[in-house]
């Protein structure tokens, strides 16, 4: 039962002793002020204090750490005192979350690494873990490289594309697929599946089942037939099919979504900022410091790893309760004035949080980074004279609180004329 005294659990945890409406609600991280300049809400939040309540999506209530202090604390104390698995979550327990929120696709339980403490995420991420390392890294280059040249065979006669849908969008999951040793057909069942699933409409749910059953075929498959992939490694690592499938559909989406908007970032770094335009076409900058710049100040994951109080507890005068989702803004931590990295002193800096810290921290971030720089090498390389098409203030942020990349990139390049144009 819900008293004054207790967190009412789908409300704003800052306003749990006031039933009335509140003068000014939480911040919003959603929507199209928060979309326009994540940082403008991010320096606002942070005038408020280290963590602070937020609305995550309309409705869906809990807290943002937005210092780097504050990151770290949540990160390094998980799961001692703070839980990943949302059984924690008051809202959630008490089916007050809406189902059809992008919060409750993003932070609803799955029976993976991901949402799981203790000896049981340790368990299931050293699968993980073991089966990344051992894929090969000079193999996946060249995988990359195959797949880039090929989504650019696709319009480089044209003189023109948009390198996001074109190119940083397909590519990740092309290369992520064949990392699993995925048929054409079963990849393109799953890619599709999950490009349902991500766009959250209302076939959301048998997008799900479809996904689920496409993986449960590739476990099935790789059973009687293993191969040097990581559906393989997996098995052999001693998963059961349930959790075989949520562990593919966990690293599937883990690793695609993440670096597609990472690879659309870096390009327009490269093509926009005169520190880069220019120099890393005669490779005076390599890609990787503007990779490395924009995991800092715009890193693919921007909010997300979201944690539970393991009783009340307190941060820097704040007081945490117990039953809301506390989020980590890995953005505002990056940006934190507090951290005084200067922007010329990014490159090459490994000290920001994009890929998370502690016990959940990415597990792959080496393999994120040679994919992101065959990439735009490639596509650098294969694109002469390639510039922006509109005046980059005509680009568009995708909307939405977890992932941060653009809508679209428009650009122009001299055609190549050896080519066969693409016929579509
Ligand atoms: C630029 C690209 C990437 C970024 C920015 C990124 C970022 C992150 C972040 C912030 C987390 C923590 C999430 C949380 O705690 O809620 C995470 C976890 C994870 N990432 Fe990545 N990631 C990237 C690429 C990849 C790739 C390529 C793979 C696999 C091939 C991958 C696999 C995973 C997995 C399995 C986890 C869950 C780990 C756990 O819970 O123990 N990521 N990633």
């Amino acid at each position: 039962m819900t008293t004054q005294h207790q967190p009412a659990a789908g409300r704003c945890p800052a306003h749990q002793a006031e039933p009335e409406a509140a003068p000014t609600g939480p911040i919003p991280i959603h929507g199209d002020a928060f979309t326009a300049d994540p940082h403008a809400t991010y320096d606002r939040l942070r005038a408020q204090g280290p963590i602070v309540p937020v609305e995550i999506s309309p409705g869906v209530y809990g807290y943002l750490a937005v210092t780097y202090r504050a990151a770290l604390h949540l990160l390094r104390n998980t799961p001692t005192r703070f839980a990943k698995d949302p059984q924690h979550w008051d809202a959630l327990r008490l089916g007050q979350v809406p189902a059809d929120s992008p919060a409750a696709a993003m932070m609803m339980p799955r029976d993976n690494a991901l949402w799981k403490d203790g000896p049981e995420h340790t368990r299931l991420r050293q699968a993980i873990t073991s089966s990344l390392a051992r894929v090969n890294t000079h193999a996946l280059a060249a995988s990359v490289t195959r797949i880039a040249d090929s989504l650019i065979d696709g319009f480089a006669t044209e003189g023109e594309a948009d390198l996001v849908a074109q190119f940083s969008d397909p590519l990740p999951m092309l290369t992520v697929i064949e990392m699993f040793g995925c048929s054409q057909e079963l990849g393109g069942r799953i890619v599709t599946a999950v490009t349902r699933l991500f766009d959250a409409g209302s076939d959301a749910a048998q997008a799900n089942a479809d996904l689920e059953a496409a993986c449960l075929e590739l476990t099935r498959l790789k059973r009687h037939r293993p191969g040097r992939d990581i559906t393989s490694w997996l098995i052999a690592a001693g998963l059961t099919d349930p959790e075989l499938v949520q562990t593919i559909l966990l690293v599937i989406g883990a690793a695609a979504p993440p670096t597609s908007n990472h690879i659309g970032n870096g390009l327009r770094r490269v093509l926009t900022d005169p520190r880069f335009a220019g120099s890393v076409h005669d490779g005076v900058r390599p890609v990787s410091d503007a990779l490395d710049e924009v995991l800092w100040d715009n890193p693919p994951v921007p909010n997300y790893s979201p944690l539970y109080a393991l009783g009340q507890q307190s941060f820097e005068g704040v007081e945490l309760r117990p039953g809301h989702p506390i989020l980590v803004s890995f953005a505002a931590a990056n940006g934190d004035p507090a951290l005084a990295v200067a922007p010329g002193a990014r490159a090459g800096n490994r000290g920001h949080l994009a890929f998370s810290a502690g016990a959940h921290s990415c597990p792959a971030p080496d393999l994120a980074r040679i994919i992101a720089e065959t990439a735009l090498e490639r596509a650098l390389d294969r694109l002469p004279g390639l510039d922006l098409a509109v005046p980059e203030s005509e680009l568009n942020n995708r909307p939405g609180t977890f992932l941060a990349g653009l809508t679209a990139l428009p650009v122009r390049f001299q055609p190549d004329t050896r080519l066969v144009p693409y016929r579509r």
